[in-house]
């Protein structure tokens, strides 16, 4: 990585109000000399309906708590909706686009209340009450965030599963929350095809049950018209129940602290963590960086890609730019249907100006060509993002210059489920860019770098990613295992919150984030547990054992590299290769299909029997001159084998 490229900050990348470097410096060191002050006054851009007295009262140490504005009260769907109904009533809240191009849909704030409120009594008619948690698994459609928003307005608790995830995942999750009721579409539709998202709800309540988790209601949204199944008493259509109830419905004051959602993500080890995120200091800190390091301005138009299923949706689709006030996009398709300049065009057609996305995407357009891009005007344009994995200076550059047309800034974010929000970022009226550093620390966020034994690293260094102190929108524990919490974020360097991440601090006190530094694996921008592939591979009958690591991918960043132990007397074959990565789609869900698996009669383990997956990483990178001492290994002869049969033969 070079430091060479700078992009300063250009005159026409400021806009009336935009922070500009000066007040970036100032009000960063504010942040950080008097919390207190400065989170105390940033808290009033949202509406309280009791003001809080007291600011941040957090701790790493310990048992670690972490409390922001604890005696305020608020209610979620008020700031996203109510506060704005006054002044933008009319204007247009969500601006659907459809995976069909011909399909659009334009939700004013006040056809947002009226749909949050609805949803808001019908939940509440079949028995919902405050802190019950509420499955949502949808498709990109309105209805997903009038359903979160629901939820927000009585105080229950959301916990959104994205669409892609087989009904095993499902209904995991439903049962680690206990959650009783699920909101769902008939099927969801993506690149025209349709996904059985009832069928697969079905099956999930079916695992649910073995489990004694009894989901009692569904509602279900008519988007396709499929045929599904139907279990009367269970199963209500959304749209019946909406015209059912009243219009209104009174926003429940919840404390700063009052969870809002939870979201599962990926560790290293175990389960899926149920990421619990609570009201206050969420919403003022997605808020706060939705307006900042977007820039957003009163009636910009803003697009972010993702899906509300990951954090990404719900802080800058749903909460912050709905706090702000502002249009947000929700586009239901993806990039390269019906063709690869479906996100130009979409640009076009809706004069996006503030266009949010991932890596992954930017490099798959850019293999496709300029041609998709360079036929489209893009002309509303005036600010890029990027986020969910470290983008290469090859696709940032093409990504300022041919998209952005080398006239706007870009804004690599880094941030984490567990954070809330945006934590290292460009302000692009603030910082010179480098192509591949996300450059600085938002207000009070303090990055420090330390070595493996926890010393901490000063100036320039190469090191693992830690944040010192606290900050607003952070995740408040593991749904039900704060041990959990404890232990995956504030042990390895204890009175510190480790994100898992490498990084490089360079001469300019830039950050560059090298990628994960435990068993993580960062796929497409999805994140995923090396032990979660694991455990879905020897849950199939002929697999003994298995390993899996990551490798460079040209598209995904990293690709899935598996190695597989079978049991005694299976051969392996081709039709078997494909069968267990069927079987794994099945488990998780496509996101996590194997892309190498390799059948290894043996694995690298030490004389106490740990896989030593230094040795399987290298040689799945076809890096094998450097494996290192192999000789504590049980039997140093599988690594032979293992070169031998290796996949990705450069
Ligand atoms: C991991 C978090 C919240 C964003 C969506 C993903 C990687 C994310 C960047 C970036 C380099 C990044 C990190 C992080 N990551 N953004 N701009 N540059 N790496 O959220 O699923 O919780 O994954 O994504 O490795 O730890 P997530």
């Amino acid at each position: 990585m070079s430091d060479t490229n700078i992009y300063r900050v250009q005159p026409s990348w400021k806009r009336e109000g935009t922070i500009d470097n000066e007040t970036y410096l100032k009000w960063y060191a504010d942040s950080i000399n008097d919390p207190d002050a400065f989170w105390g006054e940033h808290g009033r851009r949202i509406d309280w309906f009791k003001p809080y007295t007291k600011v941040k009262n957090t701790s790493f140490e310990g048992d670690v708590s972490i409390k922001w504005f604890e005696d305020g009260e608020l209610n979620i769907s008020y700031n996203c909706i109510d506060r704005h109904l006054e002044k933008r009533g009319d204007q247009v809240a969500i601006l659907w686009e459809g995976d069909n191009p011909a399909e659009d849909r334009k939700i004013t704030y006040k056809e947002l209340h009226e749909q949050v409120c609805r949803l808001a009594n019908v939940m509440k008619k079949h028995g919902v009450r405050k802190g019950d948690r509420v499955t949502i698994y949808m498709p990109m459609i309105p209805e997903a965030a009038f359903a979160m928003l629901a939820c927000s307005r009585i105080g229950a608790v959301h916990s959104v599963v994205f669409g892609g995830f087989s009904p095993d995942a499902l209904g995991g999750r439903i049962v680690d929350c206990e959650s009783t009721f699920v909101i769902t579409a008939d099927e969801g539709l993506r690149g025209g095809r349709t996904i059985p998202l009832k069928e697969n709800t079905e099956k999930a309540i079916d695992i649910a049950a073995k489990n004694f988790v009894m989901v009692k209601n569904v509602l279900v949204v008519r988007r396709t018209g499929g045929k599904i199944g139907w279990a009367t008493g269970r199963d209500f259509w959304y749209d019946e129940e909406l015209a059912s109830v009243e219009p209104t419905c009174e926003p429940e004051k919840m404390n700063a602290e009052d969870p809002l959602f939870i979201l599962y993500t990926s560790g290293s080890t175990g389960k899926p963590k149920g990421v619990l995120h609570t009201s206050g200091g969420y919403l003022v800190y997605a808020s706060m960086t939705h307006q900042h390091v977007f820039d957003y301005h009163d009636g910009d138009i803003y697009w972010c890609t993702a899906d509300v299923g990951w954090v990404t949706g719900h802080s800058y689709i749903v909460y912050g730019p709905l706090a702000n006030g502002a249009t947000t996009l929700m586009f239901e398709g993806v990039p390269n249907y019906p063709d690869q300049g479906r996100f130009w065009n979409v640009v076009d057609k809706h004069k996006v100006n503030i266009f949010y996305t991932a890596p992954t995407a930017i490099r798959a357009l850019m293999g496709a060509g300029d041609e998709f891009v360079t036929r489209s005007s893009r002309s509303t344009l005036k600010l890029l993002g990027s986020v969910g994995e470290p983008i290469n200076p090859e696709a940032w550059e093409w990504y300022y210059n041919v998209v952005g047309e080398k006239r706007i800034p870009i804004v690599d974010t880094w941030w984490q489920t567990e954070n809330g929000g945006i934590l290292i970022t460009p302000l692009p009226g603030a910082t010179d860019l480098k192509p591949g550093s996300a450059t600085r620390p938002f207000f009070g966020v303090k990055p420090q770098l330390v070595d493996n034994e926890g010393n901490v690293l000063e100036g320039v260094a190469d090191g693992n990613l830690c944040i010192t102190d606290a900050w607003p929108g952070m995740m408040r524990t593991v749904y039900g295992d704060h041990k959990r919490f404890i232990e995956t974020y504030f042990s390895q360097y204890p009175g510190r919150y480790f994100s898992g991440d490498g990084c490089r601090r360079d001469a300019d006190g830039y950050y560059w984030i090298t990628g994960r530094v435990d068993d993580v694996l960062n796929v497409s921008g999805h994140r995923m547990g090396t032990a979660e592939v694991e455990s879905a591979l020897v849950a199939h009958d002929k697999v003994s054992e298995a390993a899996v690591v990551g490798y460079p991918h040209d598209l995904k960043g990293q690709g899935i590299y598996c190695y597989v132990t079978l049991m005694d007397g299976e051969e392996p074959s081709d039709e078997l290769r494909k069968e267990l990565v069927a079987h794994v789609r099945k488990e998780i869900g496509p996101i996590a299909s194997p892309d190498k698996i390799q059948f290894a009669p043996g694995l690298p383990k030490t004389r106490s029997g740990k896989i030593m997956r230094r040795i399987l990483r290298k040689i799945a990178e076809d890096d094998f001159g450097s494996l290192g001492d192999t000789s504590t290994l049980a039997d140093p002869g599988v690594v032979d084998d293992l070169i031998e049969n290796r996949q990705n033969k450069h």
